[in-house]
């Protein structure tokens, strides 16, 4: 927040001032959430490893929550001030009005990261922060507001070179809780992770793209959300900065209303979107999901190995098994890499277990790139099968 202007964001007459956003991303997915935030019109998108900023008004803010399908959280500026020791952090936070957030009905939390700085504690820094906001509302209505774990208020300090930024966190749960998946099979992928690896993978949003093999869904569902143009925080049913105390009746309306654009800017035409498993119960929960995300796919129940070239193009995303919990055998790799090798003529992107896959497929990978997924360490790869 331009720390100049009186900091009544988010009532209706501020509702036109300019803010800085944060958007957080898995690591190795900023450069496509970068792209994504420039396509869906978000001014002064920069490009910034360790998460995208940009700057926009309130509803921007709200638009980022809504239509992003690869942030996991979206922080808002508050100020900028040095803090080279914890007096300074405390003063610094208590020069924020922190009322329009935060009243002594809400609950909040502080969270903070430091880096390089006099301050290294960060539950020290966050416990300085926290009191700094007590002391300031129970001076002003002489009662304060509880920490708690699923709090009405995220705030989130960052100190690093001796210097804070505190941010409140816009999404409350983070963004990848979409909402739509009830039921989930070994090592689901997270909803953020898979429409990142969607974008890496260069779809076109034409071309008939198939997961053979689907657990839950989330790769089809993430595909067929974004080629209908399906924003995916429509299924969730609140955000963090829904329960702040400036978001009155006036902004219930105005985010209703967003909400109702962004349902009628759905998209009819959408390219087939296959999704398969070999294990049928699986395929049940991946049924059930894409009814609750609103999505048309086509379900298959069938072994990957039986997947044939049927002459059409095709796109494969997928996410094989690996890892510690699927423990992968060097047999199933190699007849997983023998059946993308026969399917001429078509893309397979995979986010696959290091370094077994790539070791097995024949042709070198287009893009090859490291990626985590939870706290498996993985690997995105892109093959053009000759
Ligand atoms: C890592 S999980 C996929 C998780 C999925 N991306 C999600 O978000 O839920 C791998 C899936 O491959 C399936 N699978 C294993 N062997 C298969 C085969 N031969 N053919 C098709 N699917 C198979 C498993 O049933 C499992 O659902």
């Amino acid at each position: 927040m331009n720390t100049n202007d009186k900091q009544t964001a988010g009532v209706p007459a501020a509702r036109g001032q300019t803010l800085e956003f944060h958007a957080s991303a898995i690591a190795g997915t900023e450069r496509v959430l970068c792209e994504e935030l420039r396509e869906l019109g978000l001014p002064s998108v920069r490009f910034n490893q360790g998460g995208i900023p940009f700057r926009g008004t309130w509803r921007e803010g709200w638009r980022a929550c809504l239509e992003s399908r690869i942030a996991q959280r979206i922080h808002v500026l508050l100020a900028r001030f040095p803090a080279a020791s914890p007096e300074a952090l405390y003063t610094g936070a208590q020069a924020i009005d922190w009322s329009p957030y935060l009243t002594p009905r809400q609950t909040f939390s502080v969270n903070a990261i430091c880096r390089g700085s006099v301050i290294q504690h960060e539950n020290f820094a966050a416990l300085k922060v926290k009191d700094a906001i007590v002391d300031q509302l129970r001076h002003r209505f002489a009662s304060r507001p509880d920490v708690a774990d699923d709090p009405d208020v995220r705030v989130f300090v960052y100190v690093a070179n001796d210097k804070a930024a505190l941010y409140l966190d816009m999404s409350g749960e983070p963004l990848h809780r979409r909402g739509y998946r009830r039921d989930v099979g070994d090592a689901p992928l997270r909803e953020t992770l898979a429409a990142a690896i969607l974008r890496l993978s260069g779809w076109d949003r034409k071309t008939r793209l198939i997961d053979p093999m689907c657990g839950s869904g989330t790769i089809a569902i993430e595909a067929a959300m974004w080629a209908a143009k399906v924003a995916p925080g429509l299924s969730r049913e609140r955000f963090g900065f829904e329960r702040w105390a400036n978001f009155g009746a006036d902004e219930a309306q105005a985010m209703r209303a967003l909400r109702g654009e962004l349902r009628a800017a759905r998209a009819g035409d959408v390219p087939r979107v296959v999704a398969g498993d070999v294990d049928p119960a699986v395929l049940d929960k991946a049924r059930s999901n894409a009814r609750a995300a609103g999505v048309r796919l086509a379900f298959r129940e069938q072994s990957l190995f039986d997947l044939q070239h049927d002459g059409a193009q095709a796109l494969i995303v997928t996410n094989p098994p690996y890892g510690v919990r699927l423990g992968t055998d060097p047999d199933f790799v190699r007849k997983v890499a023998a059946t993308f090798c026969r399917l001429h003529g078509w893309q397979v992107a995979m986010l696959a277990g290091l370094p077994a896959y790539a070791l097995s497929m024949s042709p070198r990978p287009r893009v090859r790139m490291p990626l985590v997924n939870g706290d498996l360490e993985c690997e995105f790869l892109l093959y053009d099968i000759p």
